[in-house]
């Protein structure tokens, strides 16, 4: 490997798939290359061929799966981007492959507990490797200037976290995997993890129990899949409780495209109140003791970010920590590690068993799956 290089192979090449590949032609000069991708639909390969034309970095290899990916050895890193349903299989080949490869897996870990489980004891045999989950959503500017104020103690214990995504519906994917929880996990997991890890985060806690209540209401009910309708909520409120007293809830709603921001986010101490609003990209603070018109607002920008693409530079940053972690610039721990994606997952399927029963669900029951 040419020194200061960090070669990297895609697997899973869609719409997040090639974004990662325009993420990492942005960090070409900092020794991001991708080699090589796989995916066994032709047309998204055909996309990643021309995409990396256009980038002027054409690809060494595609290959139609991932064993031909890792068997190659043009890679040091694989960036797993294929549905949610695949990333166990996949995730396990990587790990337990002769050669050490690096990884940035997207959310969700996996669709299930257990085999996040199972994923996280198959990593934890590869000290070699670092495996990143792609909970990215920590590095959208407000959201981290948020979690910033927070860490700093300015808004003095937290006790309530409150997070609203009002956003337009699923988009459509290949082959329409998203329209199923038997491929995504439910929507409580493949989307809201997201929002799981920065309650987390917030609350600086574990999660104790959770209760949900949602439906499917209003979106997708005139498709049909081989005969199927699709069975993904599209609202949903959850409340999760955590181990040092504070709580959490997410509002979410998908058919809300008439939403000045796609989510807004309150954390609130016993001293102050912090909000960040996204993708307008700013924060509000405060302080009870200054009340109303003391509460300040700030633009969230963050310079380092060169570009934005569909996560407001959020997966740039996500990449550029961890180049600069492989290339031994910074020492430690991956930046969101494999625990933080078992427990944003633990909580989503919580959740969704929460609805299915009508009762609260303890973060064990599931963590015992
Ligand atoms: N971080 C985020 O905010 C974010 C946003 C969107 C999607 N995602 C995640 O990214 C992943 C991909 O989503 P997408 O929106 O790009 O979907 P997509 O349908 O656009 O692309 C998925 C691609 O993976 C390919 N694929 C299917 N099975 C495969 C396999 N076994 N090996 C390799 N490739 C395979 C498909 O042919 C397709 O080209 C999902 O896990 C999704 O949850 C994350």
């Amino acid at each position: 490997m040419e020194k200061g290089v960090v070669r990297y192979g895609i697997v899973g090449v869609g719409m997040m798939g090639r974004e990662h590949m325009v993420n990492l032609a942005h960090l070409r000069t900092d020794g991001a290359v991708v080699t090589c991708v796989a995916d066994p639909h032709p047309p998204s390969l055909d996309l990643a061929v021309e995409l990396a034309r256009s980038l002027d970095s054409p690809l060494l290899a595609v290959f139609s799966d991932h064993h031909q990916l890792l068997d190659s050895r043009l890679c040091d890193v694989v960036v797993v981007s294929s549905p949610n349903m695949t990333h166990f299989e996949i995730l396990m080949d990587i790990i337990n492959h002769q050669k050490p490869h690096h990884v940035l897996v997207e959310k969700p870990l996996c669709t299930s507990v257990e085999d996040c489980k199972k994923v996280v004891n198959a990593a934890n045999q590869r000290p070699d490797i670092v495996v990143q989950v792609g909970l990215e959503y920590r590095y959208i500017p407000s959201v981290a200037k948020l979690i910033g104020i927070v860490k700093s103690g300015m808004l003095g214990q937290v006790k309530m976290v409150a997070i609203r995504e009002h956003r337009f519906p699923f988009l459509v994917k290949v082959n329409n995997w998203n329209r199923f929880n038997v491929n995504t996990g439910g929507t409580l997991v493949e989307k809201c993890c997201h929002f799981f890890d920065l309650m987390r985060l917030f609350a600086a806690a574990n999660p104790v129990r959770v209760m949900a209540s949602g439906s499917i209401d209003v979106n997708h009910k005139d498709e049909i899949y081989d005969g199927k309708v699709p069975d993904i909520i599209d609202n949903a409120f959850v409340i999760v409780e955590f181990d040092n007293g504070s709580r959490g809830m997410l509002d979410l709603c998908m058919f809300a495209e008439g939403s000045k921001n796609e989510q807004e986010i309150s954390v609130v101490g016993d001293i102050g109140k912090g909000e960040a609003f996204v993708p307008e990209s700013i924060i509000r603070v405060g302080l009870r003791a200054e009340g109303r018109t003391g509460v300040k607002t700030e633009k969230a920008e963050d310079e380092r970010i060169k570009y934005d693409g569909l996560h407001h530079g959020s997966s740039y940053l996500e990449h550029m920590h961890l180049l600069s972690m492989l290339k031994g610039e910074r020492l430690g721990a991956p930046a969101v590690r494999l625990t933080d994606g078992l427990l944003s997952v633990a909580i989503g399927v919580a959740a969704q068993l929460s609805i299915e029963k009508g009762r609260f669900i303890a973060i064990q029951e599931v963590l015992q799956e």
